[in-house]
């Protein structure tokens, strides 16, 4: 029989990708979306409204759905909360399986702060009885030009090495599980890109392909906190920040695995593909 298949986060760009790819094969979605006025209207598909965090209209958005796709929501301070809620209402509403957004190394002790989220999130899921799949990202690719500010990028990851992944591949990567979900029971993928670099050679490669000129200054843990204060976000959020930076320098962003080309039949995106294509 074939499976009933939810993507969220479709306001957005994995889930948004992950949405245009199913509905181009002609596969029926139902979407649930915080604003409809901003929703997709993909052929065959239906919009539902809800929020992570509101639990009936979340059990309402997911009726029907045996397969759900769950973009991890945007950051703050209690988001494993939020998805512990909108985890329950998917089990109450009858899904069988999760394929879930989570983040590379999830661990309860990992340096980035955000992928200690993410594994209590994966707990969740793992102890709720429903199927489930990880999709463990690495940081986008596609965020590397943005962490410049005023032309450098800045904070304490040394020498560390970074294998960032192309959301185009998480979203390729996430169409492969989401058509064969059987095959991927009980799998956590840890998706990258086909290589590593330091933060001083990716600062070169956008310094060379695109207008900007970009370098990277190395600094303390006390200086990045102190160049981040101009933003005025809570503390917690700035240290989740800076720790991008420390995770790199320990190495717990570096490794590259075959998993994006063994999902989707082809090589990753590298920085040097995403900047070129940009251009
Ligand atoms: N690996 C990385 O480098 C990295 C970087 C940034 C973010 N992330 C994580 O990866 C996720 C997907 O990335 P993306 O680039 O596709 O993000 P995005 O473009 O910001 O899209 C996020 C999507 O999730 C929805 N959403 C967020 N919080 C929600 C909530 N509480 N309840 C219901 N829907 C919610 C958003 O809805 P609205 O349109 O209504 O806001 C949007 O559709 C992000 O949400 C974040 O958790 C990872």
């Amino acid at each position: 029989m074939e499976q009933r298949i939810a993507v969220t986060g479709s306001t957005g760009t994995v889930g948004g990708q992950v949405a245009r790819i199913l509905a181009a094969e002609g596969v029926p979605l139902i979407l649930p979306v915080r604003s409809p006025d901003r929703a997709q209207h993909l052929p065959e598909s239906i919009v539902r409204q809800t929020t992570y965090a509101d639990f009936d209209a979340s059990a309402e958005a997911l009726a029907g759905v045996d397969l759900l796709f769950m973009v991890s929501a945007a950051e703050e301070a209690d988001r494993v909360a939020t998805h512990r809620t909108f985890i329950d209402a998917a089990k109450e509403a009858g899904v069988r399986h999760i394929v879930y957004t989570s983040f590379l190394g999830a661990a309860p002790d990992a340096t980035f702060l955000l992928g200690r989220d993410h594994w209590y999130t994966e707990e969740h899921i793992r102890r709720s009885g429903m199927s489930w799949t990880f999709l463990r990202d690495n940081l986008y690719l596609d965020v590397v030009p943005a962490l410049a500010e005023d032309g450098v990028i800045r904070g304490p990851a040394g020498n560390g090495l970074l294998s960032a992944v192309a959301q185009a591949d998480v979203a390729r990567s996430a169409a492969a599980v989401l058509r064969a979900p059987d095959a991927h029971v009980g799998t956590a993928y840890h998706l990258t890109g086909p290589e590593a670099f330091t933060l001083a050679e990716a600062a070169a490669l956008i310094t060379e392909l695109t207008p900007a000129t970009v370098r990277f200054e190395d600094e303390t843990y006390e200086e990045a906190l102190a160049s981040r204060a101009h933003h005025g976000a809570p503390r917690w959020l700035v240290e989740a920040w800076v720790s991008t930076y420390t995770a790199i320098a320990r190495g717990e962003m570096a490794g590259v695995t075959p998993d994006v080309e063994r999902l989707t039949g082809r090589r990753p995106l590298s920085l040097r593909d995403l900047l070129t294509a940009k251009s």
